[in-house]
């Protein structure tokens, strides 16, 4: 695996790659990696894709000074788990070189209306904006690519792709799979500040998701279900949505297409999120 230190070497080994006529793949990271993040790495590989790796804990994206100071840090753990991985490329590029004007505000941001303003762009304004604005930088270094996100940043997804699509990126955006472990917790790097009886609590989300997918009551119930199922467990509910799966836009009971369900809640003063797919009749 190669450790780059500069965006100027990192756009080197992408032009390289493209030259040996393979496919770059980006997989973009905050570090505190886990094996959500391996299986994005391994579904590149899976694509014969020349794995590039960054890991930066982009201050732009938290509104709360409180919540960045506490993402964890795993450095030594990260480049491990990147190499017995397989990923060809890694970088924690600096934050002189990602945003030179820092803590001062950057003139330019990417801001997509709408898809960022919703579910978790209401708690946490200016979040998506920072995403946005990374994720293009990281995609200009790039260049042409695959780049892999995991579902579990539902939003985040929608974000990036609308982004890639109405500023024209040539990258594939690819969604994967959430990760879970065996009690149905979405693996997150902020799993690690809960307790277990925290991460008990923390179960509720998925169960939530679970109980609205195999109820047959219209979206507007099962959004209370998904509610009380976190509530009961002692969980700080910030939304519990089932929403049109492009345009972030709440379902009517009336709309039977393909939707998603989406919830947020704190736990132990941690903010976690989950999803998933759901049919409505
Ligand atoms: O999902 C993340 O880890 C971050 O939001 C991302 C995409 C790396 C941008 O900072």
């Amino acid at each position: 695996m190669e450790r780059l230190n500069s965006l100027a070497s990192w756009r080197e080994f992408a032009q390289a790659t493209r030259d040996a006529h393979r496919r770059v793949a980006l997989v973009a990271t905050m570090g505190a990696l886990h094996e959500g993040h391996a299986s994005l790495v391994r579904r590149a590989r899976q694509n014969g894709d020349v794995v590039m790796l960054t890991s930066f804990v982009n201050p732009r994206q938290f509104s709360d000074v409180a919540d960045l100071s506490r993402y964890p840090h795993t450095p030594d753990a990260d480049v491990d788990l990147a190499r017995q991985n397989g990923v060809d490329a890694f970088i924690t590029p600096t934050l002189k070189e990602m945003w030179p004007d820092y803590p001062a505000d950057t003139l330019t941001t990417v801001s997509v209306r709408t898809l960022g303003d919703v579910l978790e762009g209401v708690g946490r304004p200016g979040h998506f904006d920072g995403v946005a604005s990374v994720v293009a930088k990281l995609l200009v270094v790039s260049g042409p690519c695959r780049a892999y996100f995991g579902e579990k940043d539902y939003q985040q997804l929608v974000v990036v792709r609308r982004m890639a699509h109405d500023l024209s990126f040539d990258v594939d955006v690819v969604g994967c799979a959430t990760q879970r472990d065996a009690t149905g917790l979405a693996l997150s790097s902020r799993n690690a500040r809960l307790s277990s009886a925290g991460r008990e609590r923390a179960t509720s989300l998925s169960r939530a998701l679970r109980a609205a997918r195999e109820s047959t009551a219209p979206a507007s119930a099962r959004r209370t279900l998904m509610r009380e199922v976190m509530v009961a467990a002692g969980v700080e509910v910030a939304y519990a949505d089932i929403v049109d799966p492009d345009t972030l836009a709440p379902r009517t009971d009336a709309d039977p297409r393909p939707a998603r369900a989406l919830v947020a809640g704190v736990v132990e003063g941690v903010r976690l999120i989950d999803n998933d797919a759901i049919e409505l009749e």
